[in-house]
């Protein structure tokens, strides 16, 4: 099964947009071995649009790479990235043209998953800008899923709607693994805030074997690259909280930011175990929620995991310092069970004693924590 836990990786789009190339696909994956993330899980390394020719060779009807960008063609790219011990990706776009006005994969469905399997993909993203009237979303995502599972390799198919036609409802029974269920993100607090409120009551829907991709991370960009919008960024703790959303939420974690200048604290932080253990648990439940204050902006999700062990977010996500609480009550366990909850701060794996009754958490604006958790 290609997404039995959600995918981890790298896609170039949020630094490098269309400056992509042999040279900085290999020093990615020279990056993702040598810095632990690999080894972490992030084995997927996926180029995004902007890599072929402007137009399909006239006379194999084939799409291209570009000759300046990749000289030594795909294939040679993809040995390399395999060489490392990860997994290739490629990307595509169910219109005639993708989004940056490359060739897209409409009517060349399966010449084109031929060619990613030639490539040696083991992913793609397929993308939905420019597609003509004449066929609704639903079916384009079964034409390639269905020409990636003609094309002889296992390849995981990363959709990329946008969160159109109600997606969540009909995306798994196509065959996709991962969906994108909003626009785009932009390296600020206020665009991945929207993005996952925007999902909150969508999470359900997305489980082991198809998972809801609410985009790539913008973790560790400081506003550089691609997706800067209004250059702001974001600071260290509201990384911090954007890369703990994720992982509640068992969201694809694909970095965003270029790994060949990870500073330490992005490092410590995407590579974090327990972190990654909460976004991987095999059993992929959707959180509930348990506090909810000042809008909706200040929450508690928690979240069960597999081997009786849950997570605990406590999320403030207003811009005012806030208190919440979790009443064990209200997660299901009454005081006259006599029981409390053992919990460890996943960010240290420090020990954080024992709640009985009620916790009272203080945090700072768009700040978070994150307790792993045993009732004991
Ligand atoms: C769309 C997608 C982005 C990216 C660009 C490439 O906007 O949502 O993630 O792939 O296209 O042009």
């Amino acid at each position: 099964m290609l997404s039995k836990t959600p995918p981890m990786g790298f896609n170039t789009w949020n630094t490098f947009g269309e400056n992509i190339n042999d040279r900085m696909i290999r020093e990615t994956a020279d990056a993702m071995a040598e810095k632990g993330l690999l080894a972490a899980g992030y084995k997927y390394l996926v180029i995004d649009d902007c890599w072929s020719e402007r137009q399909r060779d006239p006379v194999t009807g084939k799409i291209v790479p570009d000759r300046i960008k990749f000289p030594n063609g795909m294939r040679a790219v993809s040995d390399y990235v395999h060489g490392k011990g990860l997994k290739f990706g490629m990307y595509s776009c169910a219109g005639t043209r993708t989004c940056a006005n490359y060739p897209g994969s409409f009517d060349h469905e399966f010449l084109d998953a031929q060619t990613f399997a030639e490539y040696g993909a083991d992913f793609l993203k397929y993308d939905f800008c420019n597609r003509p009237s004449t066929c609704n979303g639903p079916l384009l995502y079964k034409r390639i899923s269905m020409a990636l599972k003609a094309s002889g390799r296992e390849i995981l198919l990363s959709a990329c709607n946008w969160g159109s036609d109600e997606v969540q409802t009909w995306i798994r029974s196509v065959g996709a693994h991962m969906y994108r269920s909003t626009g785009d993100i932009f390296d600020n607090f206020v665009s991945y805030r929207d993005i996952f409120m925007s999902q909150i009551d969508k999470f359900p829907y997305s489980a082991p074997g198809c998972f809801n991709d609410i985009d790539m991370l913008t973790v560790g960009m400081y506003s550089k690259g691609n997706v800067s919008g209004d250059g702001q960024g974001c600071s260290d703790v509201e990384y911090k909280t954007e890369f703990a959303l994720w992982c509640m939420f068992s969201v694809p974690l694909m970095l965003g930011c270029d790994l060949r200048a990870i500073n330490d604290t992005t490092l410590k932080l995407v590579t974090n175990k327990n972190l990654i253990r909460i976004d991987q648990d095999e059993e992929g439940r959707p959180p509930f929620c348990c506090f909810k204050e000042h809008g909706g902006m200040s929450r508690i999700f928690v979240k069960v995991l597999s081997d009786n062990e849950f997570a605990l977010l406590f999320l403030n996500l207003s811009d005012n310092r806030a208190r919440s609480f979790l009443i064990l009550e209200d997660m299901g366990i009454p005081v006259a069970s006599g029981k409390g909850l053992q919990i460890t701060d996943a960010f240290t794996g420090e020990d954080a004693g024992v709640i009985r009754e009620y916790k009272e958490q203080w945090l700072e604006p768009h700040d978070c924590a994150v307790y792993l958790a045993k009732i004991v």
